[in-house]
């Protein structure tokens, strides 16, 4: 389907559902730059469960978000239980405002819900020649290293920089060994995982995604990845006044109540030490690209490198859109 055509029929989705168009177009938005960018797993393939949750008023869908001002460079963002979308998006706002203000912009969000992809808001403040970190939780689905039962969410972790060239640094990975949304995605089309990202209840090793997603997904690199999802659960969660320690509700099973996920930004301008960075990180991009490569690698790539690569080449063609998800659009849309 053309963007031309989707972006409308989202937007009228949204609004059917509740959304002021303000919001409805920020939510169409994301989901179609998810589908853009190659990450089906938070695109269209989630519009229902945004639905349903919109329907059963486990998302506000007219909520009086408050924005606290603790210093020039720092806000306290209590989102009333919003789309998650629509939090990242003043979140994002205001740590870039804070940020050009005072250099550094820091920005907690509670009472939030899924925002989708972490690197869609860090590109938002790259793009404004600052340095992003953002952090998000989610719920349970990766067991801490050593217990028998999930906790942490997929938890990414995310970090942008300008590169002096057109496309940002974007390093914006899940601690999980796949993220959630690709088994949710494989199960609702009967796809297998692949071996080694997850086990079932039982805890043996399993490729069937229904199984995985009743069971545990493993961390990357065993006690260094737990130990990084339990980074975001304290920095987004703990820090923020969202949920934390496994107790963001999972959107697609659970609706007795909202969310509450908390988000964590942090934007910093680029020549807080040194006058040069964009030729520095040029540089140092440079001298990586350079090394030896191994047999079937034609080119070293930088994180970001290849989803930009992949939104140029989309934004060109119409969007495919799956049986499972033409289904769900059809219902909705009426
Ligand atoms: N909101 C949530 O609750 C939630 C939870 C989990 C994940 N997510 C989102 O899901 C998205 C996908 O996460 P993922 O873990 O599947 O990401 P991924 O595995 O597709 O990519 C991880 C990172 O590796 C980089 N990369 C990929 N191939 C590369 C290569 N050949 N060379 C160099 N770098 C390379 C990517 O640019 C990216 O920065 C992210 O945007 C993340 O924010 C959201």
């Amino acid at each position: 389907m053309k963007i031309k055509k989707l972006k409308p029929l989202l937007v009228k989705i949204f609004k059917k559902n509740g959304l002021s168009t303000d919001h409805a177009l920020i939510s169409a938005n994301a989901l179609i730059n998810a589908e853009l960018v190659g990450a089906y797993g938070h695109g269209l393939s989630r519009l229902k469960m945004y639905c349903d949750r919109l329907n059963k008023k486990v998302i506000n869908p007219k909520p009086k978000i408050k924005i606290k001002k603790i210093s020039q460079s720092i806000s306290h963002i209590d989102a009333n239980d919003c789309i998650g979308f629509v939090a990242g998006d003043i979140a994002i706002k205001t740590a870039i405002k804070n940020a050009k203000k005072t250099g550094i912009g820091m920005v907690a969000v509670k009472n939030s819900g899924h925002y989708g992809l972490s690197g869609y808001y860090a590109e938002q403040a790259v793009k404004k020649n600052l340095i992003a970190m953002v952090y998000t939780n989610a719920p349970p689905a990766v067991a801490p290293y050593g217990a028998l039962k999930s906790l942490f969410g997929t938890n990414p972790i995310c970090f942008g920089c300008p590169t002096g060239s057109k496309i940002p640094f974007i390093l914006d990975t899940s601690i999980s060994m796949i993220n959630r949304g690709k088994i949710r995605v494989a199960a609702r089309n009967n796809q297998k995982i692949p071996k080694g990202v997850a086990l079932d209840k039982f805890g043996k090793p399993t490729t069937d995604a229904k199984k995985a997603l009743a069971g545990v997904q493993l961390p990357i690199s065993g006690f260094r990845g737990s130990g990084l999802a339990w980074m975001v659960d304290i920095l987004s969660g703990v820090l923020t006044g969202g949920n934390h320690s496994g107790k963001v509700k999972d959107p697609f099973d659970d609706f007795s109540g909202p969310q509450n996920i908390g988000h964590l930004f942090i934007t910093f301008k680029t020549n807080l030490f040194v006058k040069n960075f964009n030729s520095r990180v040029k540089n140092n991009i440079k001298t990586i690209k350079r090394l030896p490569k191994i047999k079937g690698i034609k080119e070293i790539m930088y994180p970001g490198q290849n989803k930009y690569k992949r939104l140029k080449m989309n934004t060109k063609k119409e969007i495919d859109i799956s049986g499972v998800v033409k289904k769900d659009l059809e219902i909705l849309k009426n």
